[in-house]
Order: structure tokens, then sequence, then C-alpha cells
């Protein structure tokens, strides 16, 4: 059972905060950058590449694109994409993030990211955190914003496929398979296949072996790429257009 409650933030190698779990010694995000991690993993290698291939295709874009993020921790992977939404006028971000443990305003308090995101973008990320939960809010022209106060173990079973539907693009940031195995199961990962549209991708920090095999054994086609600074790779979940 991982403690939660024992966290302090912690500075890491770019300059941003993190919070770290004490007794886990374990980082909601890479010691060897936070915002360095979530840019390459799940803005550049995530969101802009899936947007680039489907600009590309001969397929017209479809003009909503959605997003489940499992793990809203700090909100720095959503202020993130929130940012990239207001470069892409044409089209409607759909956020949805579930979170089991949110981060206390205390926490919040203590996290830097307003000097590496300005005063404007740090009050998007600000907004993020206002907004309720159960609830859908416009926090951009085109992004709205649904958190979900539940535990991704709930993804095993059909309670959430009436909630949540035709994703493009997940964004898998729980903790670490080392001191969380059961979130990154085949169940789970089922679980989330199911709720993909075809051609949707999933993006996550792991490469470990188990991992892929499992999301192989979901139906995923599995590509590694290459990791940010301090990780040599990262993997890329797609489902496939025909299943
Ligand atoms: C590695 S941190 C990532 C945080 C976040 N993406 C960010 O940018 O700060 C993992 C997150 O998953 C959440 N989490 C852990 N177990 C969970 C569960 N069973 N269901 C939902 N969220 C969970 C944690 O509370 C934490 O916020």
């Amino acid at each position: 059972m991982v403690n939660i409650l024992k966290r302090e933030i912690v500075i890491t190698a770019d300059g941003s905060s993190t919070i770290r779990l004490c007794e886990e010694d374990e980082c909601y995000h890479s010691v060897n950058g936070a915002l360095a991690e979530s840019l390459h993993i799940f803005i550049n290698n995530g969101l802009n590449s899936f947007l680039n291939e489907k600009r590309a295709s001969v397929e017209p874009i479809h003009k909503c694109i959605s997003i489940l993020e499992i793990g809203l921790g700090t909100g720095l992977n959503c202020v993130l994409t929130a940012i990239e939404a207001l470069k892409h006028k044409d089209l409607i971000f759909n956020y949805i993030a579930l979170e089991k443990y949110p981060v206390t305003v205390q926490e919040l308090k203590c996290l830097n990211y307003e000097i590496f995101l300005g005063r404007d973008y740090n009050s998007i990320l600000e907004k993020i955190h206002s907004v309720q939960w159960g609830v859908s809010e416009k926090i951009l022209n085109n992004f709205n914003l649904t958190k979900i106060e539940r535990d991704i173990k709930e993804l095993e079973g059909d309670s959430l496929k009436g909630v949540i539907s035709n994703v493009d693009i997940v964004y898998f940031d729980a903790f670490s398979p080392n001191i969380q195995p059961e979130l990154w199961s085949r169940e789970i990962f089922k679980g989330l296949f199911s709720m993909m549209s075809g051609g949707s991708i999933l993006i996550t920090y792991s490469s470990r072996g188990s991992v892929k095999i499992a999301l192989r054994e979901s139906g995923f086609t599995v590509k590694r790429l290459k990791g940010p600074s301090g990780k040599r790779h990262i993997t890329l979940a797609t489902r496939p257009d025909t299943f």
C-alpha cells in the first residue's frame, strides 16, 4: 500500500518543482526535470505527434480532441496541453483527468510553475485547480476540463465506460510500476482500450518490459521512443484503426 500522506516539494534538475512521496522515494515527475519531462513525453511525443499525424492524413481531422489523463496531480500536463490548445483555435479540446489523491491547496502554493509559465499561463493553471470535481468547465474558449475524483482501478470494470468514451489520447501518468504495479495491468489497459477511438494513442514514461507486454496483450501496437534527459526510452501505444 502506497503511503501518499507524507509528501514534500522538491526542485528538479531544470529548476521546476515536483512533489515527492517521502516514504516511497517516488516523485510525481522526473528528478532530471519535471517541466522538461512533461513537455518531451506528453506534449511533444503525445499531443503534438498525434495532431501532426492527423493533420498530414487525407482524412479530415475531427474537430474535437478528447484527452484522458491518468493522475492529474500538479496539473502540469493539463496546463501545458491548454497552452497548446491556444495554438489550435480550430480544434476543441475535451480534457478529462482522473485523480484519486488530489494535491492540497498548500502544496499547490509551493509549486514554482509560475516562474516558467509566466503570469498569464499560470492563471490557466489556477483555473484548472479551481474547477469543481465531477463538473465539466470551459477554462478556455476551446478547452473543456472535467476532473474526476475516482480510482483508476475502476477502469477494470464498466463503471467508467459510460462517463468516458472516444478518447483520442491517453496520458498514462500513474506512479511507477515499482510502487503501484497493479495500475499497469492488462485489466486497466483493456479498460482504457475500450474507451479509445481507432487510431488513438496512449503515451507513458515507463518502458518496462512487463508494461509493454500488458499493453500488447490488451490490443495495442507498442513502440519505444527516445526518452527525456535521464531516461533512455518511453512508450507509445496505438489502438489500431481497425479493431
Ligand atoms: C506520477 S504522479 C503524476 C502526476 C501528474 N500527471 C502531474 O503532472 O503532476 C501520479 C498521479 O497519479 C495519482 N494516482 C495514484 N494512484 C491513483 C489511482 N489509483 N487512481 C487515480 N489516480 C491515482 C497520484 O495521486 C498522482 O497525482
